[in-house]
């Protein structure tokens, strides 16, 4: 079976073609980012209408990439939340349009749950039982997943996820969006002994995050170390970026090592945005090793938003027999184990 995916919950446009046979036949994306750039962040409406110009042509460059014509799609999936209303109505009207032209099944994927299966795209991908850590620009948490499509959320982020404090803080030190990668590089450069920050809500027990409060003692150092004329030096700089950065993958390392302790289970998927970081894969490495446990990752370019994950995470779904109403249904908001 032939699955298109669609992804465009954000500022990525993402679309692949994925064989359940073959695997991954083809993938295109484009990214947003220099749209938004000058806004210092995803302007929905621009978005949206962005969306509406790449999707199309994208479609158009998977087929050609993997030699196949509009006749050989078996199956369309589509991304239908969580993200941002308007730029999901694009994709998934797009997508359940097409299906119903073609006369094929339609069927209707959680963001996350595209995430959280894009490991299963590596050549040695991890069996379940697993515990999953997703942590992109919307969502941090830690998943029991029993089975493909069986969910329990063990913990997640009172409030900001993880890659958005990294979005925040890079706004704070001036960096420009998009943050993460900004700030990581910058921290590569800084001292990460000259602050300590503190690691939030792991001097209790439980495996929620809270990572708002560290962005305020961000805030804060910086206000310390910014003199009369507003101006900052950069290796100060660095050295907060540095400084915040290991406290964020110090607790969810810490939160990890606990929920693979709890499950008793020995595999660790990484998955969202965040599981770019060079460093979070050092220290979760470190710390899982302890417990004889096993890390996976997606490669790098299926960390962040892609059409692959969805149109793989589409591919188990219809062959489980899922399918999407004639409807278009898109949720801003929807929780993973709905
Ligand atoms: O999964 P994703 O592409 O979109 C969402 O579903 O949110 O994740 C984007 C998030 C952004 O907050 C971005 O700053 C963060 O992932 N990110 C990183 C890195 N690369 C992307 N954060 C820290 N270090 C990175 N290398
Ligand atoms: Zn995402």
């Amino acid at each position: 079976m032939i699955v298109l995916g669609i992804e465009s919950s954000c500022d990525e446009t993402g679309v692949a073609l994925y064989c359940s046979e073959r695997g991954l036949l083809a993938d295109a994306l484009y990214s947003q980012v220099e749209l938004h750039e000058a806004y210092g962040g995803v302007v929905p409406e621009l978005a949206s209408r962005d969306h509406v110009r790449k999707l199309v042509p994208l479609i158009k460059t998977v087929l050609d990439d993997a030699q196949l014509s509009r006749t050989d799609i078996d199956a369309v999936a589509y991304t239908a939340g969580p993200g941002l209303l308007g730029a999901l109505m694009v994709g998934a009207s797009c997508g359940r349009a097409i299906a119903y032209g073609l006369d094929v099944p339609a069927v209707e994927v959680h963001h996350m749950e595209g995430h959280l299966l894009a490991p299963m795209l590596e050549l040695n991908p991890p069996e379940a039982p697993f515990v999953a850590l997703l942590v992109s620009g919307g969502h941090t948490q830690l998943v029991k997943v029993e089975a493909i499509g069986d969910y329990e959320i063990l913990g997640e982020s009172v409030d900001d996820a993880a890659g958005e404090a990294f979005d925040k803080v890079a706004k704070m030190l001036e960096l420009g969006y998009p943050g993460g990668p900004r700030v990581a590089a910058l921290a590569d450069t800084g001292d990460v002994g000259r602050f300590t920050f503190p690691r939030p809500m792991t001097d209790r027990p439980g495996l929620d995050f809270s990572f708002s409060g560290l962005k305020t003692f961000c805030r804060n150092t910086i206000l310390d170390h910014t003199d009369d004329d507003g101006h900052i030096d950069q290796a100060t700089k660095a050295d907060i970026a540095a400084a915040f950065q290991e406290a964020v993958v110090d607790t969810v390392a810490i939160k990890c090592r606990r929920a693979v302790k709890q499950t008793g289970y020995k595999r660790l998927i990484v998955a969202g945005g965040v599981s770019a970081n060079r460093r979070l894969r050092e220290k979760l490495q470190a710390a899982l090793v302890k417990e004889r446990a096993e890390v996976f990752y997606p490669g790098l370019k299926y960390c962040t938003d892609n059409g692959a994950m969805i149109a793989y995470a589409g591919c188990q779904r219809l062959l489980a027999g899922e399918r999407a109403p004639l409807s278009v249904r898109t949720k801003a908001r929807w929780p993973l184990s709905d």
